[in-house]
């Protein structure tokens, strides 16, 4: 299917977003709440587009918009980007601390009314869902949005430490704007209020996993060897590439 943004000619195929083709694409769509390999969430509205169908015009989320033949799209419209930095307004609200969202205000010359600004405001989520989408691709659903209006939040049940967690980070990992916080110290993790073991590399001695992780990698990739961490890993892929190279040349 083709289809065409800020005038560059892209294939895309049936039930991809437009995000997804752009991204493909080398064309940069802004986005907070997009992360490859999820699903849109469709919550920042950063990635706000112009789609042109024939002759009607219209505004959407580039994120969850599906491609259709022979659009014309533009990303960057003067409504557009007025939108955008309302959006961005309100997140300085939400999160003014926030480096990530202050860097984003920079960037789009948006400054937050001074009356609205609270120095104390540790606030770091922009409720953007994310780290929701990865528990829950996880398959643990430890944490999800609690209580309503201004008091809506992330958080486990309770706010209770989740016999469902089984503190792999995920979450944070995903998260934009750095709102999660994990501290790992000499072995340990803590994380949404419960405290983890770790597991040691057998290579390289670094802890890398929290025992419930590592256990649930295990089950899935049917795996009962010495654990290893990623890094470690990637240099034994690394070393064996190299090897079967020097044997062919
Ligand atoms: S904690 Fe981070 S990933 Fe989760 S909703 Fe808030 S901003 Fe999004
Ligand atoms: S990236 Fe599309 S709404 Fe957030």
């Amino acid at each position: 299917m083709k289809l065409k943004i800020d005038g560059i000619i892209c294939e895309g195929r049936e039930g991809e977003t437009l995000m997804e083709v752009a991204k493909r694409h080398g064309i940069h769509i802004p986005s907070l709440c997009y992360r490859k390999g999820f699903e849109g969430l469709a919550r920042c509205r950063l990635c706000l587009v112009e789609v042109k169908e024939g002759s009607r015009r219209r505004i959407v989320s580039s994120c969850v918009y599906p491609i259709k033949e022979n659009i014309e799209v533009t990303v960057t419209t003067d409504e557009i980007q007025r939108m955008r930095k309302n959006i961005i307004m309100l997140l300085l609200l939400k999160a003014p601390n926030n480096s990530y969202i202050n860097k984003l205000a920079e960037e789009y010359k948006v400054a937050a009314p001074e009356r609205y600004m609270n120095p104390l405001d540790d606030e770091n989520c922009i409720l953007c869902g994310l780290c929701v989408k990865a528990c829950e691709k996880m398959g643990t659903n430890a944490i999800s949005f609690v209580n309503r209006g201004i008091y809506k939040k992330v958080s486990t049940p309770y706010d209770d430490a989740s016999k469902d967690c089984i503190g792999c980070g995920a979450c944070a990992e995903v998260c934009p704007t750095n709102a999660i916080l994990v501290e790992d110290n000499e072995g340990k993790r803590k994380i949404w209020n419960r405290e983890f073991n770790m597991v040691k590399c057998s290579l390289c001695g670094s802890y890398f996993a929290t025992e419930e992780a590592y256990k649930l990698m295990q089950e899935k990739l049917n795996d009962n060897e010495e654990p290893i961490c990623n890094e470690c890993r990637k240099k034994i892929a690394a070393d064996k590439l190299k090897e079967s190279f020097a044997n062919i040349y």
